[in-house]
């Protein structure tokens, strides 16, 4: 089995080569370019590609696959909205992803920005390196006896609800499924309640058509004056213009954004020398309260090594010709 990566940074190198050595049969390339229908022909001569989140698989790139002769895509991701499912089954091309790697590392990430807009954390560490010891500006509240609403209860939103438990929060919860695993110190409540009642809100749900713009002007009026939104699931869940629009009004205490709409062209990438013209993100940035990461909410050697893992015993099933619930249908 030959499998070409595409878009592998060091990190992914040194997870996959960690995991490698139990698979003496499996002959890996790491390219650093992205996979695009331009790209995609260096795949010529590989049974698989090994793409991330952010690689282009649509229509064009796997008909190129295809006519190199490639048979199966591996994702080292969650997200699978970047591929073509319908040319791909076409072409009988399988496509794996890779699950639920770490759902505690998105989750602790998730607080982590609660924490630190809490806190002002980012004003904080200016400030003493500056010698700076006074306390203006940094006030915070307890989270211990506020509330918390998660949205999307599934594996992240639920490590994420005990998290907020063990800060000794109460826990609200709105999701279209409901999850046995947290029922004893979650309570379901309704969308507009959960808008209502919450001092933090932590987006946990995928982006979907009907999760499109969830947070939006009409969604920010209906939360309490003061609250923290956190968002470390898809940047798409909320309407940027509508939340800047939020926070120049003062209604929020902070956000923390580990994925926001405009993050394609940024993500993993060093950007330090250019110009953000008449950038979204730009303008996010200028605000005081507002914390933003570039999608690292997964970012930890537990996750990456999991990653690793499955991805690998995913060629496995393929080569049995096997069935698993990693295989996007
Ligand atoms: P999951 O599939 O275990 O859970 C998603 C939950 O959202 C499910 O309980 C589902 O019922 C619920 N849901 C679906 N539609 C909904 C709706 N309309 N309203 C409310 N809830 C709804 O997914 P998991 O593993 O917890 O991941 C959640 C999201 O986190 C992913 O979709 C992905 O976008 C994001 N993610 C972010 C990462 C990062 O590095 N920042 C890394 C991995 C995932």
């Amino acid at each position: 089995m030959k499998i070409i990566f595409f878009d592998s940074k060091s990190y992914d190198k040194e997870s996959f080569t960690k995991e490698l050595v139990n698979y003496p049969d499996i002959e890996v390339k790491f390219l650093k370019t992205e996979l695009t229908p331009f790209t995609a022909e260096l795949a010529h001569g590989y049974d698989a590609v090994c793409a991330f989140v952010s690689a282009d698989i649509s229509n064009d790139t796997i008909e190129v696959l295809n006519m190199c002769g490639v048979k199966l895509i591996l994702l080292r991701c969650a997200g699978f909205n970047n591929v073509e499912m319908e040319t791909a089954k076409r072409f009988g091309i399988r496509v794996f992803r890779v699950p639920g790697y770490s759902p505690e590392a998105v989750a602790e990430h998730a607080m982590a920005l609660a924490l630190a807009v809490n806190r002002h954390l980012h004003k904080a560490y200016v400030k003493v390196r500056e010698n700076d010891f006074s306390l203006g500006g940094l006030m915070g509240m307890n989270f211990h006896g506020k509330t918390a609403g998660i949205i999307g209860t599934g594996k992240i939103g639920a490590a994420m609800a005990r998290i907020c438990h063990g800060f000794g929060m109460n826990i609200i919860a709105y999701d279209v499924f409901e999850n046995p695993s947290i029922k004893d110190f979650v309570t379901y409540v309704t969308l507009d309640e959960l808008l209502a009642q919450s001092d933090l809100i932590s987006l946990h749900c995928p982006l979907m058509d009907n999760t499109y713009h969830l947070i939006n002007r009409e969604t920010i009026q209906k939360m309490k004056d003061g609250v923290i939104l956190v968002n470390t699931s898809r940047g798409a869940l909320v309407k940027t213009d509508d939340l800047i629009e939020g926070i120049r009004a003062h209604k929020f205490f902070g956000v923390g954004l580990d994925v926001y709409e405009e993050e394609t062209p940024n993500v993993f990438e060093d950007r330090s020398d250019e110009i953000l013209e008449h950038s979204v993100t730009a303008r996010l940035l200028s605000f005081p309260n507002v914390m933003i990461t570039s999608h690292q909410g997964f970012f930890t050697h537990e996750a990456l090594s999991a990653i690793a893992q499955t991805t690998l015993e995913n060629v496995r099933v393929f080569e049995k010709n096997g069935e698993s619930p990693n295989e996007v249908k």
